[in-house]
């Protein structure tokens, strides 16, 4: 690879899954660019060794002046929305955010001449799978809430742009990206938190009296959602593997990326019971709008083409980074 393909943009550097990314590529060597408004991510989660710019990704003359004094070749776009029941709310908010930044991103990449993109996209683009077997790529997508149906829109319209222009991009869906970096300096911290996984981890810190399972009459063995957890460092080594493969093939692709198998809501309280040591108190409360009843990846396209294997194929070590970014920093970055 030669050097300049090593300049790299992180669109949301500051969120959740952005600052795993920005740790990633510094450790891989690469030069890291990130911008983000700060609207849900956080300045402290924002590592000290990258140019950071403060900005909305649907500002189209803030991107180009970002473009004009870097000289990037990749975007990685993560910063978007992402909360389902909020979206069920709040439509407008996540069509206006999640599309019109894939916009005026996109033209301005153009207008850059910046030639790839990585985008952070979801298996809610697939809504509710047939036969709740696992989900592959050729899969039908029909999203069940506007978060869903947002991604997919952005999803649509970066392959169009592929086809009019020397844009390429990789797509990856990602399933239930969970656990914190193993140093313990980075985590999952949402104002207000929706997550299942730190909802948990505030339980069993005490800071929660009672977790709400929502539902436990889905078409599952349990009655509760199915989900796939993949941890947040394996999703990161996929994107790794994305840039090389845009570099090598000048393709564009889709990949889905999960660790395929499912645990139901009841599945992981218990597990974090056994990890934390710690009794997590939990009711069965009423259905949450947009939940589907079960989303597992059938991620062997990402093994096969990217060659990319999860670290991470047990949920209670997914679960133990967790709790070790809880217990270093209880109440997130707030410190
Ligand atoms: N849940 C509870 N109680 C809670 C919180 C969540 O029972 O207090 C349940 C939800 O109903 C759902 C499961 O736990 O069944 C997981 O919920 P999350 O909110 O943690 O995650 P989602 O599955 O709704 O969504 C996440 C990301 C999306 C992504 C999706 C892909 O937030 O961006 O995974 O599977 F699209």
């Amino acid at each position: 690879m030669d050097k300049q393909n090593k300049n790299i943009l992180v669109a949301g550097g500051a969120g959740y899954i952005g600052s795993h990314m920005v740790q990633k590529l510094l450790d891989e060597n690469y030069k890291v660019t990130v911008i983000d408004n700060l609207s849900t991510g956080h300045k402290e989660a924002i590592n000290p060794e990258a140019i950071f710019y403060q900005g909305d990704t649907r500002d189209k003359q803030f991107l180009d002046s970002v473009f004009a004094k870097e000289n990037i070749n990749t975007v990685i776009h993560m910063d978007a929305f992402s909360i389902v029941p909020e979206s069920m709310k709040d439509p407008l908010k996540y069509f206006d955010n999640n599309v019109i930044g894939m916009i005026k991103l996109l033209e301005s990449m153009v207008d850059n001449n910046v030639p790839n993109i990585v985008f952070s996209s979801t298996a809610a683009t697939f809504g509710n799978p047939i036969n709740n077997k696992k989900i592959a790529e050729t899969d039908p997508q029909n999203p069940i809430n506007p978060y869903g149906e947002s991604k997919l829109m952005m999803e649509r319209i970066m392959n169009w742009v592929s086809k009019a222009t020397n844009i390429n991009y990789v797509a990856l869906r990602y399933f239930n990206a969970s656990g914190a970096h193993p140093s313990g300096k980075i985590g999952e911290d949402h104002h207000p938190e929706t997550h299942l996984i730190p909802i948990v981890m505030q339980t069993a810190y005490g800071q929660r009296r009672t977790l709400k399972i929502f539902g436990d009459d889905y078409n599952t063995e349990d009655g509760t959602n199915v989900r796939d957890y993949v941890h947040i460092d394996d999703l990161a080594d996929a994107h790794i593997l994305a840039l090389k493969y845009l570099n090598d093939t000048k393709n564009s692709d889709s990949f889905n990326l999960g660790s395929s198998t499912g645990f139901s809501v009841k599945q992981i309280v218990d597990a974090a019971r056994k990890v934390t040591g710690k009794p997590i108190d939990a009711e069965i409360s009423s259905r949450r709008p947009g939940d589907p009843d079960v989303l597992v990846a059938d991620s062997s396209k990402a093994k096969k083409v990217l060659g990319w294997t999860p670290n991470y194929d047990n949920v209670e070590d997914i679960i133990e980074t967790a709790w070790n970014w809880k217990k270093n920093n209880p109440n997130g970055y707030q410190e």
